[in-house]
């Protein structure tokens, strides 16, 4: 564990309970998934492709940590709800991490509604499921930390990814309403119900592969790889396990993080 976010870690790992980690098979979720287990959490990796959960989290619990993998999609309400009963058999659902997103981005004239649908319902209502699922533990147990995975996109506008751009920016408007309800409710009743919000630019991982656009895909590879130094997924986990933590009674609300090198 770094040691500087030891020095800032009020909890112990027995207290830390369980994170919901969605879209944990690769990139952010899947370093955020590992960094977390390192922390102490007993971690549930939420992601369609099953080996590849199964294969982390048997990694995981071979490396002395708490591991499950639900093999599941985040646009189906049951593969979510069943992914929260996984996370309390573990133990207090204290964390989730809602990261699972695609950028299917193309032309305006050769877009496909579908597609649209697709990114809306996996951005955005993906979200919208998980935390509507983990909203009652939490409420219970007047203790949880929401993380959502928003982006430099959310506050920018890119061509050509006005719906991609359109999700992110929800995501974060969401965020800050469910922040002000849960304050008002910890206010009210104490406890301690967190809301963060993770905006990265470019980090080098898979997400650009689920541009099914040939052209744009390659073009957008192309500046990928044109960057000098990409964040990597273990920065955004690395980010994520300093917000998640901090003192309970600090709420880090919004994160921006960017390559040092990215220009816009
Ligand atoms: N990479 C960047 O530059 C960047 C920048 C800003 C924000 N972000 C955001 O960071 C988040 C993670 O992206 P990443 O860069 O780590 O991409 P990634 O490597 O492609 O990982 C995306 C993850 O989401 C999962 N996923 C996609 N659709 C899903 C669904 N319907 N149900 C369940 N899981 C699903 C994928 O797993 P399966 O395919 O196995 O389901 C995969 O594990 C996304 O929300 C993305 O928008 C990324």
């Amino acid at each position: 564990m770094n040691p500087a976010s030891k020095s800032h870690d009020s909890s112990t790992a027995s207290d830390r309970g369980v994170a919901l980690i969605t879209g944990a098979s690769a990139g952010i979720g899947s370093a955020t998934a590992h960094r977390l287990a390192d922390a102490g959490y007993a971690v549930v990796l939420l992601g369609r492709r099953g080996e590849r959960i199964d294969a982390i989290a048997s990694h995981l619990r071979e490396t002395g940590g708490v591991a499950k993998a639900i093999s599941g999609d985040v646009t189906r309400d049951e593969d979510v709800i069943r992914a929260v009963e996984a996370a309390s058999e573990l133990g207090p659902l204290t964390t989730l991490v809602a990261n699972a997103g695609i950028i299917p981005i193309e032309p305006l004239e050769e877009s496909e509604l579908h597609r649209w649908h697709r990114t809306v319902d996996t951005n955005l209502s993906g979200i919208l499921r998980c935390v509507h699922a983990v909203l009652p533990t939490m409420f219970s147990r007047k203790r949880g930390d929401i993380v959502l995975l928003s982006s430099i996109a959310g506050r920018q506008t890119f061509p050509e990814a006005s719906v991609y751009c359109a999700t992110k920016a929800a995501i974060n408007h969401f965020a800050d309403c469910l922040r002000g309800d849960l304050a008002k409710r910890c206010a009210d009743g104490g406890g301690h119900l967190r809301v963060c919000v993770v905006q990265p630019g470019i980090v080098q991982t898979e997400l650009f592969d689920s541009i099914d656009h040939e052209p744009t895909r390659q073009a957008t590879k192309a500046y990928i790889n044109a960057l000098d130094e990409p964040l990597l997924p273990e920065d955004i986990a690395e980010t994520i396990a300093w917000v998640l933590q901090s003192p309970r009674h600090v709420s880090i609300n919004d994160i921006v993080v960017r390559p040092t090198a990215m220009t816009r």
